[in-house]
């Protein structure tokens, strides 16, 4: 059994507990653990001293009608989970302890943060920087770990630490998906045994835009057309499927080679992204 990691609630415990503990390694997540977030804390174990996990469901990049309220909090269980990667401490503080006044100062991550998810989600990207800031500076990590399956948050992410200069250096992870391709989620707990059959079609999907793609087709508003009619012939409801470039999530010149395939689409309830990266 490994040692359960050492549970922090308040940001002086925390520093107390990081002081002198040499190269600090960082991941932010919203609690209920899958396979896919165990795989960046590795990525962290690996690369650091001390690995550092927060769990915070973070108020402010939820909108009013979203599922702030519902969101599975299982804190015992994601230290278990935890503690079988090595992981040495869990901040989770209050909201109190995080947002002891209200949060008039904001991170605004800027025109990258209203395309695609900002579109859809206005407001999303903002919430996150400002609490991956806060974060950032109360942990003090020389690395930090995000994962892929959130494409847009990662660049978002990138885009903030350069601009602001901040001295972390930014590691991706690959999206972790269940056998059938769907990417794993915190709300994949959500879908009905129905829908979690259907949920895999919008991986699939993707993987159908990235072979037309290879074989040749040029224009990407055909394959996106086609892509969200097809997620709509089996039960989704689209809200994008685009294909961009991946350093800044726009539309690609001709010759741009590095592309990523972005999609979100609501199955009953609840709404999955997942995103394919191409090189043609
Ligand atoms: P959360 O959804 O809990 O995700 C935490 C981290 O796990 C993110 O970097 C996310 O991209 C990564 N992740 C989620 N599913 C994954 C999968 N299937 N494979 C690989 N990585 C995966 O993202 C957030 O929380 C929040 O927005 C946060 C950054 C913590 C700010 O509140």
């Amino acid at each position: 059994m490994r040692e359960q990691p050492q549970l922090c609630e308040t940001v002086s415990a925390l520093r107390k507990a990081l002081a002198g503990r040499g190269r600090i390694g960082f991941v932010p997540t919203m609690g209920n653990l899958h396979e896919g977030h165990l795989q960046l804390m590795r990525t962290a174990r690996a690369q650091t001293d001390v690995v550092v996990a927060s769990v915070f469901v973070n108020r402010l990049q939820f909108a009013p009608h979203e599922d702030f309220d519902s969101y599975p909090r299982t804190l015992a269980r994601d230290c278990e989970l935890l503690a079988s990667v090595g992981v040495d401490l869990v901040f989770c503080p209050s909201e109190r302890e995080l947002y002891p006044e209200p949060q008039t100062c904001l991170v605004d991550p800027g025109p990258l943060g209203t395309i695609h998810e900002g579109e859809f989600r206005p407001g999303f990207f903002r919430g996150v920087a400002t609490v991956v800031s806060k974060l950032f500076h109360i942990v003090g990590p020389d690395l930090a770990v995000f994962g892929k399956k959130d494409y847009q948050q990662l660049q978002v992410i990138r885009h903030m630490v350069r601009q602001l200069r901040m001295p972390i250096e930014i590691v991706a992870g690959e999206t972790a998906r269940a056998q059938d391709g769907l990417a794993l989620s915190s709300r994949n707990g959500y879908l009905s045994a129905q829908e979690r059959l259907s949920a895999p079609r919008l991986y699939q999907c993707l993987q159908a835009v990235a072979q037309r793609l290879a074989d040749g087709q040029k224009d990407l508003s055909i394959l996106e057309q086609a892509a969200q009619s097809e997620l709509h012939a089996h039960g989704f409801r689209p809200d994008y499927v685009r294909i961009r470039r991946q350093q800044d999530l726009q539309v690609p010149t001709d010759t741009c080679q590095e592309l990523v395939i972005l999609a979100a689409a609501h199955l009953g309830r609840t709404r999955l992204i997942d995103n394919l990266e191409v090189t043609r």
